[in-house]
């Protein structure tokens, strides 16, 4: 017997596979802003406080919710498929006589908790899901299409002036990303020290250029007490930072001059 499948044409399953392809596209902000979600209700961190697999009640008991928390148990569950689809948790049995289910997480989720040192991806997500870094994304064309030179991307077109200084005129904004900037730095910073030491041997001086509020410096000498290093950062980064013995912050702008010293460490910068 012919499965209704079969009568469908080449040309029709074509159409349909593409519906579907541009259906994906168009909804696949559907994943980031789930993940938005999660971190936004601390889901990663109940889970992990609860010491074992959560089922739905014990999550939704356990959430922010102000108000009909019967009636969320269905967008938690819908939410938690969707991460759970993406890698973010997984589920399991609860026990073996019992049917019931309960969450996870999984490696990908032991970033997203809050006290995780050095590891923690939260100030990072929290600044890329900013709607002042979001908003751009909306007027990529209209950018395209109008701006002059003095809008070399979509954020200028969006708010009228470049990232650093509207960092520097929000201080909301400018604590969000020096903090994303550093969490980022924590996590890069142990791995360079543990397996990268062999770089910095030898050297007498290094200045870290946009090195934003001197993690990456801090914890170089730190390890190397003979090596003088320098933080090289815009002012408006962090007003009055101190230094240490061999650490010192030396406000400037790099397009104009940097400090000399044996070696120039740029990390993430190049972009500007
Ligand atoms: C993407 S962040 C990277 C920060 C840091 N290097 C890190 O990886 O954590 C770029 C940094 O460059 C700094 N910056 C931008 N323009 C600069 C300029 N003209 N002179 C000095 N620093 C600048 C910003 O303040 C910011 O801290």
């Amino acid at each position: 017997m012919a499965l209704p499948n079969d009568n469908i044409g080449v040309k029709t399953r074509e159409v349909l596979a593409a519906q579907a392809h541009i259906w994906n596209h168009a909804f696949s902000f559907i994943n980031s802003m789930s993940l938005k979600c999660a971190i936004q209700l601390g889901i990663p961190d109940i889970i992990h406080s609860h010491g074992r697999a959560m089922t739905l009640s014990d999550l939704v008991n356990a959430l922010p919710i102000k108000n009909n928390k019967a009636k969320r148990h269905d967008c938690i569950y819908r939410l938690m498929r969707i991460l759970i689809h993406a890698g973010f948790f997984i589920q399991t049995k609860i026990n073996e006589e019992q049917e019931e289910e309960g969450y996870l997480l999984t490696p990908v989720s032991r970033l997203l908790l809050k006290d995780e040192p050095n590891l923690s991806m939260i100030p990072l997500l929290q600044l890329i899901f900013d709607p002042i870094m979001m908003d751009p994304l909306h007027c990529l064309s209209q950018w395209i299409q109008n701006a002059g030179d003095d809008q070399p991307n979509a954020f200028a077109t969006t708010h009228d002036k470049q990232l650093y200084e509207y960092a520097r005129d929000d201080a909301r904004f400018n604590c969000l990303f020096n903090e994303a900037m550093a969490s980022d730095a924590r996590s890069i910073t142990s791995v360079l020290i543990e397996h990268c030491k062999g770089v910095f041997e030898g050297l007498n001086s290094l200045v870290d250029v946009g090195g934003g509020t001197g993690t990456v410096a801090k914890a170089i000498s730190n390890e190397f007490p003979e090596l003088k290093c320098s933080v090289f950062y815009l002012p408006h980064v962090v007003e009055g930072l101190e230094g240490s013995k061999n650490l010192s912050y030396i406000e400037g702008d790099m397009f104009k001059s940097i400090p000399s010293a044996d070696a120039i460490l740029l990390k993430w910068i190049l972009i500007d």
